[in-house]
């Protein structure tokens, strides 16, 4: 697939375009073994989308990085950290680094999974780095642990035991669930995930039964993942999700991620179930509901959660690939 780029790039300009989708985990990760390599402490187990996307244009150019997230140039210290390990690795001149989210950014929908998925393939594209998959995905890990798993598609597993880089279980087309994403709030998160994790291992008197439930919750994951049972997954994600949500509720200072429109999707989406409908839910970092479910309910979960008070949005969204170049 071509795509259009937004910006002019002169002929003999090494440059790239890559697309990446963000990915939502079943089996949470909250917190780091070791913060310098951006190693995390807990296994995890995620699902790409497809539909939301991050396009990100990586170019050459003179003089010094020019970073530009949705049409507006931008410090970011998260992006400048990682070109300068980038380049501690390999040879790469000064970038103008052109990114667009089709959602918002920042607010629990998984922006910086697709942002340095996407980032790390068009710098790789761009300017022949060679990686192969694995590779791109332990960089991109070292940008933003949760990114590491929008290299690939489908169900990914991120663990120690592939060195942290993403482990791909399922294509999208082998398991089509749905997800319906209801979004609550569109404002920034005041405390972003790096920050937030290092409060909780630091804070949290629940961190060291959180780590032992997720090593757990993981194995069992991967189980019903292959056997592709619905509702033995979806009793993992809502106990992962709520066990993360408990430590960082019991994190010093409290980290309280979601809004009055959390906890009512998540009463009408266990009210769905108990009516027979194939859904459960999952958090993150953020007030959004993310709904999982199976093709045929999905119009049901919409429908229910477009109604609640406050939703500004609804997406639905179906499993979608790893993040790729789309022109170079
Ligand atoms: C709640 O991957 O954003 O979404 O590695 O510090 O960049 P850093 O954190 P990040 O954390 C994601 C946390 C989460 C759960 C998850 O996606 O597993």
């Amino acid at each position: 697939m071509k795509q259009e780029r937004s910006i002019r790039v002169p002929a003999g300009i090494r440059c790239a375009t890559a697309v990446a989708h963000p990915n939502i985990a079943l089996v949470k990760y909250w917190g780091k073994r070791l913060a310098a390599t951006n190693t995390p402490e807990t296994a995890s187990l995620s699902i790409t989308l497809d539909t939301l996307t991050t396009t990100t244009t990586v170019a050459e150019k003179s003089g010094s990085d020019r970073i530009v997230v949705n049409g507006e140039a931008v410090r970011d210290a998260k992006i400048e950290q990682f070109l300068h390990l980038l380049r501690q690795n390999f040879a790469i001149p000064p970038l103008l680094i052109e990114t667009s989210n089709n959602f918002p950014t920042a607010s629990g929908l998984a922006s910086s999974a697709s942002g340095m998925a996407a980032l790390v393939t068009a710098i790789d594209g761009a300017m022949d780095l060679g990686l192969s998959l694995e590779e791109r995905s332990r960089w991109a890990r070292r940008g933003s642990a949760s990114a590491a798993r929008s290299v690939t598609g489908g169900f990914t597993a991120l663990a120690a035991s592939n060195g942290w880089a993403a482990e791909p279980l399922l294509a999208p087309g082998e398991w089509p669930l749905n997800v319906v994403i209801a979004v609550t709030s569109r404002e920034r998160k005041t405390v972003g995930s790096t920050e937030g994790m290092e409060l909780s291992r630091r804070t949290s008197p629940f961190y060291g039964s959180w780590i032992e439930s997720n090593a757990r919750d993981f194995e069992a994951a991967l189980e019903v993942v292959a056997r592709r049972d619905f509702s033995a997954l979806g009793a993992i994600a809502e106990a992962s999700c709520l066990r993360m949500h408990a430590v960082m509720l019991t994190t010093d200072p409290p980290l309280v991620y979601w809004n009055a429109g959390t906890l009512e999707g998540i009463r009408r989406v266990r009210a769905l179930r108990e009516a027979g409908v194939g859904v459960f839910f999952t958090i993150d970092a953020g007030p959004q509901i993310k709904a999982v479910c199976l093709p045929g309910d999905a119009d049901k979960v919409r429908v229910a959660l477009a109604e609640m008070p406050g939703v500004q949005d609804i997406h639905v969204v179906g499993l979608g690939p790893g993040a790729a170049c789309v022109s170079s």
